[in-house]
C-alpha cells in the first residue's frame, strides 16, 4: 500500500475525502491502527496525560517523545507502512526560538523514520513553521484549544465562541498555511467557526471537537476505545469499552491464581 503522504493528503481535501487520524504512543497500538488503514498516526503529547498520568500536557519531554515515537514509527512499519507518522513537539522544544525549533524538530527527524512534527500555536509560532518547513521537514499546526496554553485559557471549555477569537484563528489559520504548514489541527472550536476556517484554507484541517466540515477527525486513541474512564466531552465517540473488558479479564486472571485453577495441566510442561 502507498505510503500517506502530504501530498496524498491534499490530494484527499480536493477530492473530499476525509482524512482519518488517531494517536497512538506504542508499537502494539501503532500496529493495530496502520492495519485498520487510518490515514494519520499521531504521536500525540497527550502521551502525558494518557500514558504517563499526568493532568497537563506540559511536562512531557522530548526525549520521552522521541521514546513513543520509536515504537509507534516501528508498528507503522511491522504492519503496511501505510499510516503517515506525526510526531507532537512537546511543551517548550519549540517556543523559544525559531533556530531552537528547528534544531528540536531535526532532532526528532533523525532519530526515526516519522513522517512530521505538529506544533501549537498561531501567529506565535509562525516564524518556526518557516524555518522548519524551508528546510523540507513538514510542519502540522494546531489551534483553537491548545493543551499547552491550559494555564492560560485556565479551562478545557470550547475556544473562540467570541468573535474576535473567532477572527483571530482564522488569521492565525492563514498566516500557518502561508508560513507552509500542510495541515492545521482545529481542536474544540464551534463547527460553524471550522466549517468556515476549512474553506478558506487550501491545505486540509483535521478536527476534534470541531465539527463535521473539516477534511478529517483525530481523537486520542484511549478515548475512543473507552480506556479514560473519568473523560466523557461530547465530542468522543466510543468506538468500544475496552476498560471495562480489561478489568474483567484481569479480575478473573486474578481470581484463577488465587484458586489456583491457573495454570493447568494444559498450560504448564
Ligand atoms: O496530543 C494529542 O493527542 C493531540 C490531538 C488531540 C490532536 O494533539
Ligand atoms: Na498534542
Amino acid at each position: 500500500l502507498p505510503h500517506v503522504t502530504t501530498k496524498r493528503l491534499q490530494e484527499m481535501k480536493a477530492a473530499g475525502e476525509k482524512i482519518s487520524m488517531l494517536t497512538a504512543y506504542d508499537y502494539t497500538t501503532a500496529r493495530i491502527l496502520d492495519r485498520a488503514g487510518v490515514d494519520v498516526v499521531l504521536v500525540g503529547d497527550s502521551a502525558s496525560n494518557v500514558f504517563c498520568g499526568h493532568t497537563t500536557t506540559l511536562p512531557i519531554t522530548i526525549e520521552q517523545m522521541i521514546y513513543h515515537a520509536r515504537a509507534v514509527v516501528k508498528g507503522v512499519q511491522a504492519e503496511s507502512s501505510r499510516a503517515m507518522v506525526v510526531i507532537d513537539m512537546p511543551f517548550m522544544s519549540y517556543q523559544l526560538s525559531s533556530h531552537d525549533a528547528l534544531r528540536n524538530a531535526g532532532m526528532i527527524m533523525k532519530d526515526n523514520e516519522c513522517d512530521a512534527v505538529k506544533i501549537e500555536g498561531g501567529r506565535v509560532i509562525e516564524e518556526a513553521v518557516k524555518r522548519i518547513t524551508d528546510v523540507g521537514i513538514p510542519v502540522m499546526g494546531h489551534l483553537g484549544l491548545t493543551p499547552q496554553s491550559i494555564y492560560k485559557f485556565g479551562s478545557y471549555k470550547v475556544r473562540a465562541r467570541e468573535e474576535e477569537e473567532a477572527e483571530s484563528l482564522l488569521e492565525d489559520a492563514l498566516h500557518i498555511e502561508q508560513a507552509g504548514a500542510f495541515a492545521i489541527v482545529l481542536e474544540k472550536i464551534p463547527a460553524e467557526l471550522a466549517r468556515k476556517v476549512t474553506a478558506e484554507l487550501s491545505i486540509p484541517t483535521i478536527g476534534i471537537g470541531a465539527g463535521p466540515s473539516c477534511d478529517g477527525q483525530v481523537l486520542v486513541i484511549n478515548d475512543m476505545l473507552g480506556l479514560s474512564k473519568d473523560f466523557h466531552p461530547r465530542f468522543v465517540r466510543r468506538y468500544a469499552d475496552l476498560d471495562s473488558v480489561m478489568q474483567d479479564a484481569v479480575s478473573r486472571y486474578v481470581e484463577d491464581v488465587r484458586t489456583g485453577d491457573f495454570p493447568s495441566p494444559d498450560e504448564s510442561y
